[in-house]
This record gives structure tokens, C-alpha cells and sequence, in this order.
């Protein structure tokens, strides 16, 4: 059942040991790569760094990976998903046709899933939601749905919104889930722009923000002083990273 009001909202705080004093330590590796450390495992969101020319200082072979979440099949997602999943043995969690890909070239520790299932983790369990938004993988072959995914564990709940348009769907998720930060495209042309994703931050009743997906092409370029005062108007903190820091949300 949905409907307004707290009395559906399957919280994450019982889970938690201590609300709000704990934080977890996130790692910005440029356009929509982040390494998110929860309960000591590394998590790595959408692997593409040494084709990104503003993550040219970053060593590929210092990021951390227990675990590879890919949202979507496109080369600015999965550009170097399979040699960190090989160098650190990491596994793989994404779509089945995507999982399909990266066993072809090799990788063995993988978990398919789709949109709308969730599975229990070592770290928490990870929901695959909705993102509006193709995939192909960079070979042409089928790259499945794309994806966001929402991941509960004890320390906190979160929303990575992959590529995505604004999507009435995101109510659902700020109804089911008390998301304490969440990740969102804000770069326009392949995703939903600054203003959407203030919308989008709305819906999924979140005012802490994590900018991605801009500044990487010509395409994605944005004013980021106007993006961060367009959320702070909405009464909401859009945080951007420098490529390569590390910031406790
Ligand atoms: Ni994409
Ligand atoms: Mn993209």
C-alpha cells in the first residue's frame, strides 16, 4: 500500500547502531565513479576513470573494490569495470545482460539482479530501482535496464540514481526508504539537469545531495556555484566533489 505520511516509510533507522554520528567516507573519482566505505567493505559505483581525462591523476590501480555496483551498460559506466573486478577480485552487482557482458571477459564473482529486486550483501542490501534511460554495452551487444539502486546497511540509506531522467518513480522510493544522501545526475543532455534533480531530490525526500555526471564532456558542461544556489534555494545541499576526494557524508 502507498500513501503520504511516515507509517509506510520502512526506515532505516532500526537498523542503525548510532543514527546520525555515523558517516561514511566517500571517494569521488570523477563523472559518476564513487567508492563508498560501508562497515569496511569498499563499494564502487560505476567504474570509468582512466578514459576521463579530469581523472587523469587518479591511479587506477589504488581504487579500493570489494564490490562493483554498475547502474547501466554505456562506456562512460563500465569503462573500467572488468580490470579492477579482476585486479581486486571485487563482485561484480548489475543487470543480468550487463553481468552477461562482464563474465564474458572473464569475470567469475558476479550477481545478476534487475529493477525492482533486492538482495542482502555483506555490507547491506542493495534494491534496484528505476532509472529512465537506455543501455547498450560498448560492444553494441544488449546492455539490458538501466538502473538506480537504493542501499540500506547499519550505518546509513542511500539512493544512486545512475543516469536518469526525473521520474515520478522517485516518490516511491522517499516513501519506502528514509534516504540520508543520495546521488543524482545533475549534467542535463544524457540526464535530468540541476533543476530536475531539485525536483528529484523532492521526491525522493532527501536534502543531502551528491552532484554527478557533469563537467566530464562538452555536453554535460555546468555552472556549479548556479547548482549549488538553485538547491540551496529548494532548502537542500548539493555537495560537489573535487576529482580524487574523499568527503565523510
Ligand atoms: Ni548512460
Ligand atoms: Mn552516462
Amino acid at each position: 500500500m502507498i500513501s503520504n505520511g511516515s507509517k509506510n516509510v520502512i526506515s532505516c533507522e532500526n537498523l542503525r547502531v548510532q543514527s546520525k554520528t555515523i558517516y561514511m567516507n566517500i571517494t569521488y573519482f570523477g563523472h559518476s565513479c564513487f567508492g563508498v566505505e560501508i562497515s569496511g567493505k569498499h563499494i564502487l559505483f560505476d567504474p570509468f576513470i582512466t578514459p576521463n581525462e579530469l581523472a587523469k591523476n587518479i591511479d587506477i590501480n589504488t581504487v579500493k573494490a570489494d564490490y562493483i555496483l554498475i547502474s547501466h551498460g554505456h562506456s562512460d559506466h563500465v569503462a573500467d569495470a572488468v580490470s579492477i573486478a579482476k585486479r581486486t577480485g571485487a563482485k561484480v552487482v548489475s543487470n543480468f545482460e550487463v553481468i552477461t557482458w562482464v563474465n564474458n571477459q572473464g569475470v567469475t564473482n558476479t550477481h545478476p539482479m534487475n529493477v525492482g529486486g533486492t538482495w542482502k550483501f555483506e555490507f547491506g542490501s542493495v534494491k534496484c530501482v528505476v532509472a529512465v534511460h537506455s543501455s547498450t554495452m560498448p560492444d553494441g551487444t544488449q546492455g539490458g535496464t538501466a538502473m538506480g539502486f537504493v542501499v540500506e546497511s547499519a550505518e546509513e540509506c542511500f539512493y544512486f540514481a545512475g543516469d536518469t531522467a526525473l521520474t515520478y518513480d522517485m516518490k516511491l522510493i522517499g516513501e519506502f526508504h528514509k534516504i540520508d544522501f543520495c546521488f543524482l545526475p545533475i549534467g542535463d543532455n544524457f540526464t535530468m539537469d540541476i533543476k530536475s534533480a531539485v525536483v528529484a531530490a523532492d521526491f525522493v525526500n532527501c536534502n543531502k545531495i551528491i552532484g554527478m555526471h557533469y563537467d566530464t564532456f562538452g555536453y554535460i558542461k555546468i555552472d556549479k556555484p548556479e547548482a549549488i544556489s538553485k538547491f540551496a534555494a529548494a532548502k537542500r545541499e548539493l555537495i560537489l566533489f573535487e576529482v580524487g576526494e574523499t568527503k565523510s557524508i
